[in-house]
């Protein structure tokens, strides 16, 4: 499974891209906004200092919501880096971009998925990635790892090529999960990545260890 960090925060794409396991980023309007990226010359120019940093897929996101808009903005974010892809959502001009944008080579995210149905046009379209957000289904007393099986099993019974980005992670155990489903990719905050890491048996563990070491060795 692809680890994603769902953050524009540099500073934390730094940290995970420096654990060695990052395989790319996601941000959404509310993350850049959140860093206080505002304006379009300094959007595009946060997206490019991401691509500095991380080594894998950095998601870009479409402020458009019509199809005319949305390609003129998909293909200037996609001219930025190679690493970009573009994000688009998940309304009736967003599926007829990601096919436009599928059929020149672009790569893309369908986000804002909450639905089997969704997941299935999105891969018709030719998306990259579908983007599924389990947490915002919790939310809303949804399951929303069912519905990363459900679509897990759609794309499997039809073999898409489209990859199933878990996204609206919030904790580690949202991690685990989707690994066990066969999420392709999942997309969190840096604490659900760093949460893998630990476990009190590792910490008395390696404590012992050590002191032991030392008694040794005086
Ligand atoms: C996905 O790409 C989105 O950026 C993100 O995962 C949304 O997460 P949230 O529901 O925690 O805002």
């Amino acid at each position: 499974m692809k680890f994603f960090i769902d953050t524009a925060n540099l500073d934390q794409i730094r940290e995970a891209q420096d654990l060695g396991v990052l395989d790319g980023v996601t941000t959404n309007p509310s993350l850049m906004a959140k860093e206080g990226i505002t304006g379009r010359e300094n959007i595009l120019q946060h997206y490019k200092d991401i691509c500095a940093i991380a080594t894998g897929d950095v998601s870009a996101e479409v402020i458009s919501t019509t199809y005319d808009e949305m390609i003129k903005e998909g293909e200037e974010l996609a001219a930025l880096h190679e690493q970009i892809v573009v994000k688009v959502p998940m309304i009736k001009d967003g599926i007829k971009a990601i096919k436009y944008f599928s059929d020149k080579g672009i790569r893309t995210n369908c986000t804002l998925v909450f639905s089997c149905g969704q997941a299935l046009l999105a891969a018709k379209a030719g998306a990259t990635y579908v983007s599924p957000f389990i947490g915002r289904l919790d939310d809303i007393s949804t399951d929303g790892l069912n519905l990363i099986a459900e679509i897990r099993h759609i794309y499997d019974n039809y073999m898409f090529d489209t990859q199933i980005l878990a996204a609206s992670v919030r904790h580690t155990m949202h991690v685990i999960d989707c690994a066990k489903i066969g999420a392709d990719v999942m997309t969190g905050p840096l604490s659900s990545i760093e949460g893998l890491l630990r476990h009190p048996l590792t910490d008395s563990g390696l404590a012992k260890f050590l002191a032991d070491y030392e008694k040794g060795n005086k």
